[in-house]
């Protein structure tokens, strides 16, 4: 997830943005920037490390904004690093988020200059024509946010104006309060050495920050934001208050799934813009699509192929990435292989892929890291847009990695004259619900943990659910597993009674998804055959269904066959509070890697 921070007061400006990206490096990044501002700007950004920039040793400027990039839209360049700069080289932006509609405003600006691949460069070239009629910076970013869509954290300076404009919609933003300035950041954490006085900024607002003040405006009003006091220290803050990164990122999933799906879907036309370069006759050609993966990119894919063959009537396969083999009779022009990693630079879903190209055949990388060898190799890539995951248990990546594949799939199924425009509606409408209906599991998570508090005593906990709900058992099995080292394991709730019914005892918690999408009414019958053997069943329904049937049962809103994907968010907070009950070093199982680069 890219950092911004942003400092105007009585100090030099300079040190304070250098040590403020250093603060921010736990959030990851491939590139970093700073712009100082008086009568004239200077930038200095490049791609590696906040050490390898070449920053003056004598500037003396008191105001400035610095940042540092993940990479989303363009690869990690010089010239993608941030902050980006207008035409005249006068205005400076840094942002966190998606500019949805950047593609329609960068045709709209051709007489513009752009420098650099990035959604983000359109903010300073359209502040720049703004500035050309008035000469007050905030009126100018305010004009420009009307025409912007899409989720940002936006920092922008302009030479010879005295302030740092800051606005939030759909993305962090948080100003500090300090005794020789005012600051903006992404989070709190490079302001913990300056200050602990903070206000955050909510969707809508613009502020304004000179050295002594900080005006914010909501709808054109002055608003007030409540001055807060930070309690936490340095490593709590670089975790956003949570106590491990595996729960921050299970937190981030609202927001990671508005960044995956920003500016990439139609739901009134019931169409997707995915940007790839696969085309129609390639995909309406197509005699199946085999996605490999590995762990719980494995999972993801389980899920994808349901949404794929439901839209598209197309023949998918899912198989493990280091049992991957081409197989015979496929023909190059008429198989699709996608690759589909976190990372990006897992070997064996690399060599999956690198045997299918050199079969011939197509490659598509699905990847959330741009830049990654998968992404550099493969025909195309699309990225998943979740920002830097750092648990090695993946969580808001999986969620991030299925919403994709759902708009891949009706991608596909429009390509190949397949797509029902009222259930590829149906299915958009439910991808823009899902941030919504995320946070409302979050929303529950004390019940969670208390559910986790009576049961962490298990002696192994089962997952079951079909069609959809399967994958999402298969995934609930394999984060308890990894982080917590009970024996977990995820069936069809169907194959229960074909042999490990055998396991179940009064002692074997057993967590079923009940929801849509998953065949709740077969699949409350094999809830009703562990109960009847004495398990204990905590069961994931949906909303519509009402829970009052289970003796434990959690509510999942209404969203079809993402209501799964929904339920995951539960087995996610369950599995992480089993582990810490357990005193797990959750953050980093024994045993287990981030990325697995060897076969
Ligand atoms: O980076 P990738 O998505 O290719 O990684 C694949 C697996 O190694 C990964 O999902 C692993 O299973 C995680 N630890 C699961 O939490």
């Amino acid at each position: 997830m890219c950092g911004i921070i942003g400092y105007i007061g009585e100090a030099v400006a300079q040190p304070r943005l250098v040590s403020g990206l250093q603060n921010l490096e736990y959030r990851g990044y491939d590139s970093a920037g700073i712009a100082l501002v008086d009568d004239d700007l200077a930038v200095f950004k490049r791609t590696g490390l906040i050490g390898d920039l070449a920053l003056p040793e004598d500037s003396d400027q008191t105001c400035g904004i610095g940042h540092t990039r993940w990479s989303t839209h363009g690869k990690p360049t010089d010239a993608n690093a941030h902050p980006h700069t207008d035409c005249s080289g006068r205005v400076a932006v840094v942002h966190n988020g998606i500019i949805g509609n950047y593609d329609d405003l960068r045709t709209e600006l051709s007489e513009h200059t752009f420098r650099s691949e990035t959604d983000t460069e359109v903010v300073a070239h359209l502040v720049e024509e703004q500035l050309a009629t008035t000469d007050d910076l905030r009126a100018a970013v305010a004009a420009v946010l009307d025409r912007i869509e899409g989720s940002y954290a936006l920092g922008v300076v302009a030479a010879g104006y005295d302030g740092i404009v800051a606005a939030r919609q759909n993305s962090p933003l948080v100003v500090g309060h300090g005794g020789d300035g005012t600051f903006i950041a992404s989070d709190v954490t490079p302001l913990l050495e300056h200050t602990r006085e903070v206000s955050y900024l909510e969707d809508g607002d613009v502020a304004l920050l000179t050295g002594t003040e900080v005006t914010v405006w909501n709808d054109g009003a002055v608003v007030e934001r409540p001055t807060q006091t930070i309690q936490w220290d340095a490593d709590a803050a670089e975790k956003g208050g949570y106590a491990h990164y595996m729960l921050k990122e299970i937190h981030e999933q609202p927001q990671a799934l508005r960044q995956a799906i920003a500016g990439r879907l139609d739901p009134v036309e019931g169409s997707v813009d995915l940007d790839l370069s696969l085309s129609p006759a390639f995909l309406s050609g197509l005699d199946e699509i085999q996605l490999v993966a590995c762990g719980t990119s494995y999972h993801a894919c389980l899920y994808g192929k349901q949404l794929l063959e439901l839209l598209a009537d197309v023949r998918v396969t899912v198989e493990v990435a280091s049992e991957y083999t081409v197989g015979r009779g496929r023909t190059p022009g008429r198989t699709l292989v996608v690759g589909v990693s976190q990372s990006g630079e897992t070997a064996d879903t690399l060599r999956a892929l690198r045997m299918a190209d050199r079969t011939g055949i197509r490659t598509l990388g699905v990847t959330n890291t741009v830049g990654s060898t998968i992404a550099r190799e493969c025909d195309d890539a699309l990225y998943i847009q979740a920002g830097p995951e750092i648990g090695v248990a993946a969580t808001k990546t999986f969620a991030s990695q299925v919403v994709t594949l759902a708009l891949l799939s009706v991608a596909v199924a429009d390509a190949r004259g397949e797509l029902d425009p009222s259930q590829a509606r149906t299915l958009l409408e439910h991808v823009e619900a899902l941030p919504g209906a995320v946070q409302q599991v979050l929303d529950r998570e004390s019940a969670v943990i208390e559910l986790a508090e009576a049961y962490a005593g298990g002696d192994a906990f089962f997952f079951i659910g079909r069609r959809m709900g399967c994958p999402v058992a298969l995934e609930g099995a394999l984060k308890l597993k990894e982080i917590s080292y009970d024996h977990a394991e995820g069936f069809p709730a169907g194959e229960l009674k074909h042999g490990p019914l055998a396991l179940v005892t009064e002692g074997t918690p057993v967590l079923a998804v009940v929801t849509d999408g998953a065949r709740p009414e077969e699949t409350h019958n094999n809830v009703k055959e562990v109960q009847s053997r004495g398990a204990p069943v905590i069961a994931l329904v949906s909303e519509a269904a009402g829970v009052e049937e289970f003796e434990v049962g959690f509510p999942v809103p209404a969203l079809g066959v993402l209501e799964p994907l929904v339920a995951n968010v539960y087995l996610q907070l369950f599995a992480y509070h089993v582990a810490n009950v357990k005193e797990r070093p959750i953050d980093k199982p024994r045993n287990l890697a981030k990325s697995v680069t060897v076969e």
